[in-house]
Order: C-alpha cells, then sequence, then structure tokens
C-alpha cells in the first residue's frame, strides 16, 4: 500500500470492521470518489470490509420512484466495481435482501423517541432541503435507527461517512448502550466515524454537489461530459483577464485540482500565481480536464466492460447477501435475546 493509501485510511486499524453504505439513487460521482471510495480502496484487504447498497433508505423519500431506485442497485455495483472494489476483499451487498436489517430495525425502534429523531441534525437538513414540512415519511424520520441496524448487524467499529453523517454514527453508539444494557452484556460494539481528509468537494456550480441538481461530474462521465463540466466551473466572478489577480478561495477549479491533482507541488505554485495574476481561467481548466480524463478513463473503460456483463454483476450481490445474510442472522439472534425473544 503506498503512503498515498495508508493517509487516507489513517484511523483504521487491521482489527476494525468496515461498514458503509449509498443510497442508489442516481450514479456515483467525484464528491463519491474523493469523499469515500478512496478510502475504502485504502482499507480493502487491510480490513473486513462490507459495501450496502440501500436501497430501503432511499425509498424512505422516494416510495414514488421505487422502479428508479431498483434500477440503480446494479449500477452502484457498477461503480463499486469499476473504481476497483474487489469482491472478493470487499463484501457487496444489498439492504432489501437482509431481511435481519429489517427486524432489528423494528425492534430498535422500541428504545427511540420521536423526538429524539426530530433533533437529529441531518434528518432535519435534509427534511428541510427535501421541503416535507408536516408531511414527513414515517420511514424518512426513522432512517437513522434503520442505519443504525445496517452498522449494529455487522458488527462494525468503523463507518467511512462523509461528516454530514456523524448525527448517524452518535444515534447509533447510543442505540447500541441501551441494547447492551438491555443484554447485561457487550453484544454490539460501539462504532467511531472514519472521515476523509479531503473536504467535501462542491459540484461544478460551486454549490453541494448532488446526482440530481446535475451540478456533479459522474464517474462514468465521457470526455465530452468532463469538458462540458469542467470549463461550467464556478472560478472567480471578478477574474475577467488573465491578467487580473485571482482568487483561491471558493474556487471550484482549485478544489477539484486540489483533490485530484497527482502533483500537489504544482498545484501550490499555479494558486501562487493565479493570485499574483496571468493566469487565466482556460489554462487551469485545461490542466483540470486532462487531471480527470487520467483519472475516469480506466473507471469508465472497466464499467463498460462490466456492463456487458450483467450476470457477473448479479452474481457479485448474490454472493455478498449470502455472506452479509449470515453474519446479519448472527447479531439478530443476540438482540432478540437482549428482548427476551
Ligand atoms: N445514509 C447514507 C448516505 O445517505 C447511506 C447509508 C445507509 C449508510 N446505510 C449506511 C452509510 C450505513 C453508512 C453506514 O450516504
Amino acid at each position: 500500500m503506498s503512503t498515498n493509501l495508508l493517509g487516507l485510511a489513517r484511523g483504521a486499524d487491521a482489527t476494525d470492521v468496515i461498514l458503509t453504505g449509498d443510497r442508489p439513487t442516481g450514479p456515483l460521482h467525484l464528491g463519491h470518489y474523493a469523499g469515500s471510495l478512496r478510502s475504502r480502496l485504502a482499507l480493502q484487504g487491510h480490513c473486513a470490509q462490507t459495501l450496502l447498497i440501500a436501497d430501503l433508505q432511499a425509498l424512505t423519500d422516494l416510495s414514488g420512484r421505487a422502479a428508479h431506485v431498483a434500477q440503480h442497485v446494479p449500477e452502484v455495483a457498477l461503480d463499486y466495481l469499476a473504481v476497483g472494489i474487489d469482491p472478493a476483499l470487499t463484501t457487496i451487498t444489498v439492504q432489501s435482501r437482509l431481511s435481519a436489517l429489517s427486524e432489528l430495525t423494528v425492534l430498535y425502534l422500541n428504545i427511540v423517541t420521536v423526538a429524539r429523531l426530530e433533533r437529529n441534525p441531518t434528518v432535519k437538513a435534509e427534511v428541510e432541503l427535501r421541503g416535507f414540512e408536516r408531511d414527513i415519511p414515517a420511514g424518512f424520520l426513522c432512517y437513522p435507527v434503520s442505519q443504525a441496524a445496517d452498522i449494529t448487524a455487522f458488527r462494525a467499529t468503523l463507518v467511512p461517512v462523509g461528516d454530514d453523517q456523524i448525527p448517524m454514527i452518535e444515534q447509533t453508539n447510543e442505540i447500541v448502550r441501551r441494547v447492551n444494557r438491555l443484554a447485561e452484556s457487550a453484544i454490539l460494539p460501539e462504532c467511531r466515524a472514519l472521515l476523509s481528509n479531503t473536504p467535501r468537494l462542491p459540484g461544478v456550480d460551486g454549490r453541494k454537489a448532488s446526482k440530481s441538481a446535475g451540478n456533479a461530474i459522474p464517474l462514468s462521465a465521457t470526455p465530452d461530459e468532463i469538458r462540458r463540466l469542467v470549463r461550467a466551473m464556478y472560478t472567480d466572478p471578478g477574474h475577467t483577464r488573465a491578467s487580473d489577480p485571482g482568487r483561491v478561495e471558493g474556487n471550484v477549479v482549485f478544489a477539484y485540482l486540489d483533490a485530484f491533482d497527482p502533483e500537489p507541488i504544482a498545484v501550490h505554485e499555479l494558486k501562487a500565481h493565479y493570485e499574483r495574476g496571468g493566469l487565466g481561467d482556460v489554462a487551469l481548466k485545461i490542466r483540470l480536464e486532462d487531471v480527470l480524463e487520467a483519472l475516469i478513463a480506466p473507471i469508465r473503460a472497466r464499467r463498460a466492460e462490466l456492463s456487458r456483463d450483467h450476470a457477473y454483476v448479479m452474481e457479485v450481490l448474490r454472493a455478498g447477501s449470502e455472506r452479509a445474510g449470515d453474519i446479519t442472522e448472527d447479531v439478530l439472534r443476540d438482540v432478540r435475546g437482549a428482548f427476551a425473544l
């Protein structure tokens, strides 16, 4: 493992059990790559690791688009495989195929209050973002409990997530402590978040990147899409002529160069040049296009190859879910015991 990869997985040790997940709502993008796929690749082979495609969680706010969610389950699996997740080293599974997760959720719902769920800052922010107001689906309000079920069902100790998910980890640990108290024994371990050391990658317009806003660069982007999205990137509105001094802070092109350019010293020099004046946006964007094309080209090629073998992708999910089923059923047995079942 290179030093770079070790750096990405700092905070993990070989005894850690890793569980993380993604909602299958659209293709994964470069924000996912910088924020979490890279650390998953670094951890692979060093710790037991499971990736959960969280289709039931996606349904908590997309029940009206169930077919869309179902379609994206194999798409997310393809994204994982294309970036180099190896199913021999990392278990890839699907939330809805593991009935133990649903049973654990139902049990945990008895030890969590509605007031506590309403206070969860992630849920609060998402409710606002989606404009639910009073019409919050009950499943959506309760999804932190289902996420606690996901994490504990694997006895996970380390959860690589974005900083927006920290409240989920806290709420999971509260549930863990309550279950252990009921069981009068430490049947579940507490977990901690593994945060990425790169700041959250913005969308090309400088706002939060999202699949639905169309401001994210998909991992499967074509060279044309890369060019179009890089050309559209928000830079410094005050930097109208190349000779003007420009601002690096809040400049999306530099955020992407920081995240992906393999030559950080060169990027450092470019920043100084940009701030002094004399470096145009177009030259910078051309560099970024090259950097992103070099990163994405092998991912795109592998994805195209794998997408021709649907049966292989389905077999990866079947085998992963079988393995995950054994683990989660074992945990469910213990937790049922804590509830005298
Ligand atoms: N809530 C996570 C997201 O929206 C996805 C997720 C589901 C997850 N289950 C999980 C993440 C368990 C970590 C652990 O990205």
